[in-house]
C-alpha cells in the first residue's frame, strides 16, 4: 500500500502530477471552502507525510491528531511560521520548505510596493476608480523620486538580496542590516553596505522587511524603531505580518513619523488593521509575494520532492529540521 500523503489544500497539479508519478497517491482536501481547524484534526489522521500550507497551523495538536506514523511535514512555502520545528523535531518529524523558487516573485512585489508607495500608484487609481475629476498639472500628486535614496534590506537572504538587485537597476544605494554574513562577491556586486538595525533605519528613505518570523523576529519593528526612521522614509514588508507591530505601524503614521507603508503581509492575516484602510499613503495587497502561475507550480512541485523523498525515508532536498 503506497504511503499516506495527505495535502491540506488546494495546489497546483504540476505537485499533484509530481506525486503521482512517484507512485503515490495524495490525498487532497478538494472542498470550494478553505479546510477548518476542526476538518484538518480529522483530515491528518493516519497521514505519513503532509504537505501543508502557510495558513495551517502545525503544532503539537495537529502532530497528535496526525498520529506517529507521521515522518514529515512539508510546508508549500519558504516561510515556516506557521510550523512549530521544535514539536516536530521532538517526534522525528521532518520539516521542509520551499527556498529559492519564489525569490524573484516575491522581489518583484516587494520592488513593485516600492514604486507604488513612493509614486502613490494606488492612490492614482483610486482617483481614477472613484472617478473623481482630475487634469495633469504640474503639481498634481507628485511623489518622491527613489534615484539616489538608500534601500534598507532587514535580513539579506535570497529575496532580500533579489530586492536590492532590482533596487540597485533603479538607481537606489543598498544598505543592509543582517545577522548572517553575506556572500563578499553579492556585496561587492550591490555595493552594499553592513549596518547595525538602528543605523540601517536612521538612514535608509526605503526599509524593506525581508527577514524570517520567529520569537526573534517578532515586532522587530516596532514604535521605537518608527521613530528613528526618516519622516520621509517607507516601509516595506513582503516577508511576515507579526515582524511589523501593526497597530504602531498606524500611530507611526498617524504621527507622520514615516512618510508611508507598502504591506504584502499583516499580522492578523487575512484581517488588516482599520486604521490602514483609510489611509492614501499606505498601499495593501493580499499576500501576493509568490503568487504567479510559474511559482506555484515550481513551489508545488519543489514540497513534492520533498514528500517523496520523505516518503522514500530519504532526505528531502530542502530540510528545515
Ligand atoms: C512564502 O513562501 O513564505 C510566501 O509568503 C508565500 O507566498
Amino acid at each position: 500500500m503506497s504511503a499516506r500523503i495527505v495535502v491540506t489544500g488546494k495546489i497546483p497539479s504540476a505537485g499533484l502530477n509530481a506525486l503521482h508519478d512517484a507512485g503515490l497517491s495524495p490525498i487532497t482536501w478538494d472542498h470550494e471552502h478553505q479546510i477548518t481547524r476542526a476538518e484538518l484534526l480529522e483530515f491528518v489522521k493516519g497521514a505519513e507525510v503532509l504537505i501543508t500550507l502557510l495558513t495551517e497551523k502545525v503544532d503539537d495538536e495537529l502532530l497528535d491528531a496526525a498520529g506517529s506514523q507521521l515522518k514529515g511535514v512539508c510546508n508549500v512555502a519558504v516561510g515556516y511560521n506557521n510550523i512549530d520545528v521544535a514539536a516536530c523535531t521532538r517526534r522525528n518529524v521532518r520539516v521542509t520548505n520551499t527556498p529559492g523558487v519564489l525569490t524573484d516573485a516575491t522581489a518583484d512585489i516587494a520592488f513593485g510596493l516600492v514604486l507604488m508607495v513612493t509614486r502613490r500608484l494606488g492612490e492614482g487609481e483610486r482617483v481614477i476608480r472613484s472617478n473623481q475629476p482630475w487634469q495633469w498639472g504640474m503639481n498634481f500628486m507628485l511623489g518622491v523620486g527613489i534615484q539616489n535614496r538608500q534601500l534598507g534590506i532587514i535580513g539579506m537572504g535570497a529575496i532580500g538580496v533579489a530586492t536590492a538587485r532590482r533596487a540597485k537597476a533603479f538607481g537606489m544605494s543598498i544598505a543592509y542590516f543582517s545577522r548572517s554574513p553575506i556572500d563578499k562577491k553579492i556585496a561587492e556586486e550591490l555595493n552594499a553596505t553592513q549596518l547595525s538595525l538602528d543605523d540601517l533605519l536612521a538612514s535608509s528613505d526605503v526599509v524593506s522587511v525581508h527577514c524570517p518570523s520567529n520569537d526573534a523576529t517578532h515586532h522587530l519593528i516596532g514604535a521605537a524603531q518608527f521613530k528613528m526612521m526618516k519622516q520621509t522614509a517607507f516601509l516595506i514588508n513582503t516577508a511576515r505580518g507579526p515582524i511589523v507591530n501593526e497597530q504602531q505601524l498606524v500611530d507611526a503614521l498617524d504621527a507622520g513619523e514615516i512618510a508611508g507603508a507598502g504591506l504584502d503581509v499583516f499580522e492578523f492575516e487575512p484581517k488588516v488593521n482599520a486604521g490602514l484602510l483609510t489611509r492614501e499613503n499606505v498601499v495593501l495587497i493580499p499576500h501576493l509575494g509568490s503568487a504567479t502561475q510559474e511559482t506555484r507550480a515550481a513551489m508545488a512541485t519543489l514540497a513534492a520532492s520533498n514528500a517523496i523523498a520523505i516518503s522514500n525515508s530519504q532526505k528531502p532536498p530542502t530540510p528545515v529540521n
